[in-house]
């Protein structure tokens, strides 16, 4: 039997706890074949290249196994979300959900949310009082930024329970080691018709009586290129609500992990919370929550270092490697918040870079300066702790942390509830 390829060996859940000397050995040839037929790439110079490159399509009805697949992607009965769309439908559907999350129509919406983050953040903190153990996933880094996305769309916080199961679902759909792309289509596509269902019935509701969320705004928008159809609404906006905590839940994770990996930062960043920007963008480049996009495909023969990517093949940037390119930064292997440059691909590029990276970024900064702060030596209990069986969405399923003591929230030691807020919005 042929050994593995280095890309099958990444997909195998024994190497998801340091999959890293593995991109390395991946980057030695650029462009290589997976043995599904995928072309991969691994360097920061070709998958930039490829992200704005208008030959490389994000809609998957373009791959030339697509029809074999059959008509996987319609099971829904929803169309493509938009970061399944290429121009000019992806740039017409994001400009219509960006008028109400971001400048220039909506510049206060998520500077404005940011009280909201502190708060969220300080009460799940308060509810480690009397314990000295907890699991940092379920405990904080889940419940988090599932509270903020509810609170934004306009969702209720209660039903949680209904939607985690349509979004576990999609999740493992995408996971490319659970079954062939037909297979993993229709299930991902089923469990969108649930959550856009539900999220449409929501929706009618804030047409007759609106709030100040963002599925209200979309339902009752009058903007100069109109509103969105009751279907492209449904589907982008359990697109929002999924890609708007799963990645969030890792980079926290990962982030508190690797912090506590490096002590002696997570000790300056209890004394200096604005070192919390650079902590999170050091994290985004070392330890990224997606590690790469199995969503691309050639829409023409490609030629890019020394190999022809053909018309309809999947494409599959591997932005965790990339990002540790020993071409583009130096050092690639060592974290560092204090590095200069730093250009990296943890939300992507081009066209389809992070809708939420603007929420993402303050929510990260927040969590992990105040976890800093607030939790009194605190240690890990396993190292490396279980990982979720994802290779592309990766990080810690657990990460079980002890401490001695919980120090008192900003508020209740005299100081302004929004001090945090003040300090990271200002750095
Ligand atoms: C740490 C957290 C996050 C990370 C690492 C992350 C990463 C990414 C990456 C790598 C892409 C590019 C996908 C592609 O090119 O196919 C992307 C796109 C996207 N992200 Fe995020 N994301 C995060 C948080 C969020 C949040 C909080 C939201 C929603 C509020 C969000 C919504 C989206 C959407 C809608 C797209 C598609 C954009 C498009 O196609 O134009 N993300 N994200």
């Amino acid at each position: 039997m042929a050994p593995a390829s280095i890309f099958d060996q990444i997909l195998d859940y024994t190497n998801r706890a340091n999959p890293y000397p593995l991109y390395a050995e991946l980057r030695r040839t650029p462009v290589s074949r997976a043995d599904d037929g995928s072309y991969v790439v691994s360097t920061y110079a070709e998958i930039v290249a490829l992200l704005h490159d208008p030959r490389v399509s994000s809609d998957l009805r373009n791959r030339a196994d697509y029809a074999e697949a059959g008509d996987e992607e319609g099971a829904s009965g929803l169309p493509p979300r938009f970061i399944a769309l290429d121009p000019p439908e992806h740039d017409r559907v994001r400009r219509l959900l960006t008028r109400h999350f971001g400048p220039p129509h909506d510049p206060d919406r998520i500077v404005g949310m940011r009280p909201d983050l502190v708060e969220i953040v300080s009460g799940l903190i308060d509810d480690f009082a009397g314990r000295n153990r907890i699991d940092l996933v379920d405990d904080f880094a889940y419940p988090f930024p599932v509270t903020v996305i509810c609170r934004l769309l306009g969702v209720p916080r209660e039903d949680e329970p209904r939607f985690h199961v349509w979004a576990d679902a999609v999740i493992e759909a995408i996971d490319p080691t659970t079954g062939d792309f037909a297979t993993r289509t229709r299930r991902r596509e089923q469990a969108f018709a649930e959550l856009g269902r539900y999220l449409g019935e929501l929706a009618d509701t804030r047409r007759d009586q609106p709030g100040d969320d963002m599925l209200s705004e979309l339902v009752t928008d009058d903007g100069p290129e109109g509103r969105l159809s009751r279907e492209e609404l449904m589907t982008n906006a359990a697109l929002l609500l999924i890609a708007g905590h799963e990645t969030t839940v890792n980079l926290i994770t990962n982030g508190m992990l690797t912090l506590l990996r490096h002590p002696d930062v997570l000790q300056r960043l209890r004394r200096q919370p604005d070192l919390a920007i650079r902590v999170v963008e050091e994290l985004l480049r070392y330890e990224p929550p997606v590690q790469f996009l199995s969503n691309r495909v050639a829409l023409a023969d490609i030629d890019i270092a020394g190999t022809t990517i053909p018309r309809g093949a999947p494409i599959t940037l591997v932005l965790a490697a990339g990002s540790r390119d020993p071409d583009h930064v130096p050092n690639p292997d060592r974290f560092d918040p204090d590095r200069q440059y730093n250009e990296h691909l943890g939300f992507g590029g081009g066209i389809h870079y992070c809708f939420g990276a603007p929420l993402a970024r303050p929510e990260a900064q927040i969590a992990l300066t105040e976890l800093a702060r607030r939790l009194e030596n605190p240690r890990l209990v396993v190292d490396p702790p279980p990982y979720r069986p994802n290779p592309s969405l990766r990080g810690p399923r657990h990460l079980p942390v002890t401490f001695d003591n919980i120090a008192p929230a900003p508020a209740a030691r005299g100081r302004d509830h929004r001090t945090v807020e003040r300090q990271l919005h200002h750095a």
